[in-house]
């Protein structure tokens, strides 16, 4: 049985990936520092250090007092805007936490790497579905954190045998169950779920897009189906000599219109979403071709929007009524 470590695993997406690498059959250590998690997602059993990930000597230590055989890396900070006004915090975060990870690794001969990148490395694609192979074109500091992070991995896995798999996560939503779902309100479906919750209609941040209804669409992927894809790429690490980057999505694109009447449908009333002015950046569509992850990890998403827009009004709804 190997053993990984998951970095910013009391996290909302990390908090699923443990549960899925522990369902796989694989032991896991979870590093955070709970700047954003919680650790009351760090399932009973599981050990748990408190520390920042760029922190050397304490993701040395973990490394070696739990023979680690490989690490999914999740701790970064992930919100575009805030990456816009905080640039140095973003790249002093999330590339020096990576540089220092791999050089922790390094160190200690931990030798695989599960390491999450974004959709927001292609910027505004040049057409969708968009292949891994598309020109990486980051439109904010965040998505530029997370193409160093992949010539990181790419770099120390040429010089040093390190084998690397980079998942390009689409429009993560949905909960595992209740106690999981996506407390950080940044992200269309929570930000609905607050301004329900406040009494105000939603907006939809432009209807004039060159799309069938006139709204951005997204390719939204279920945070269940995302963790599996990480067992999956965890294995394929441990069985091969890897070097790859994969999309994660549905390969379906969802437009905001969907997402909202998807919502009307779930919780049984129409959310009288008014448009509002388009938002600074944001692509028209944006859609994940998803054939190599099947081809080379076997993986593809099961569950769809309703599952999510569902599972995240659950969650939502728990946690409102405590
Ligand atoms: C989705 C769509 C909005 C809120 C970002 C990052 C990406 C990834 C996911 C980290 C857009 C519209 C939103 C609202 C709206 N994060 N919207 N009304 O911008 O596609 O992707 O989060 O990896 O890197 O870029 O996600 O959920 O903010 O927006 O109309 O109240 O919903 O305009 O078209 P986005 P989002």
């Amino acid at each position: 049985m190997t053993t990984w470590l998951v970095t910013g695993g009391a996290g909302y997406i990390g908090s699923h990936v443990v549960r899925e690498l522990l369902a796989s059959g694989r032991a896991v250590v979870v590093l955070d520092d709970l700047s954003s998690g919680h650790a009351s997602r760090v399932p009973a059993g599981v050990a748990f250090v408190q520390a920042d990930v760029a922190d050397g000597q304490a993701v040395t230590q973990v490394l070696q007092d739990h023979a680690i055989d490989g690490v999914v890396h999740l701790a970064a900070k992930k919100a575009v805007g805030e990456s816009v006004e905080q640039p140095l915090r973003y790249y002093r975060e999330n590339v020096d936490g990576m540089l220092s990870l791999l050089e922790a690794m390094a160190a200690s001969n931990v030798t695989r790497l599960v390491y999450s990148s974004s959709a927001a490395v292609y910027g505004s694609p040049e057409r969708n579905p968009i292949p891994e192979t598309a020109t990486l074109q980051p439109e904010s500091p965040y998505g530029e954190t997370k193409v160093v992070g992949e010539w990181l991995a790419a770099a120390q896995g040429a010089a040093s045998g390190l084998s690397w798999v980079a998942l390009r996560y689409f429009n993560v939503a949905g909960a595992g169950s209740d106690d999981l779902g996506d407390d950080s309100v940044n992200n269309l479906i929570p930000m609905v779920f607050a301004a329900l919750d406040k009494g105000e209609s939603p907006q939809i941040f432009g209807d004039d897009y060159p799309t069938p209804d006139g709204t951005c669409i997204r390719d939204y992927i279920h945070v269940a189906d995302l963790a599996s894809a990480h067992a999956a790429a965890a294995a394929y690490c441990e069985a091969h000599q890897a070097a790859d980057a994969f999309n994660v999505g549905r390969g379906e694109g969802s437009s905001v219109r969907e997402v909202m009447n998807t919502i009307s449908a779930v919780i049984g009333r129409d959310v009288q979403a008014q448009v509002a002015p388009r938002r600074m950046g944001d692509p028209p569509a944006s859609t994940a071709a998803t054939e190599q992850i099947l081809l080379t990890l076997g993986w593809k998403s099961q569950l769809d929007l309703e599952a999510m827009v569902a599972s995240a009004w659950s969650s939502w709804s728990a946690h409102r009524s405590r």
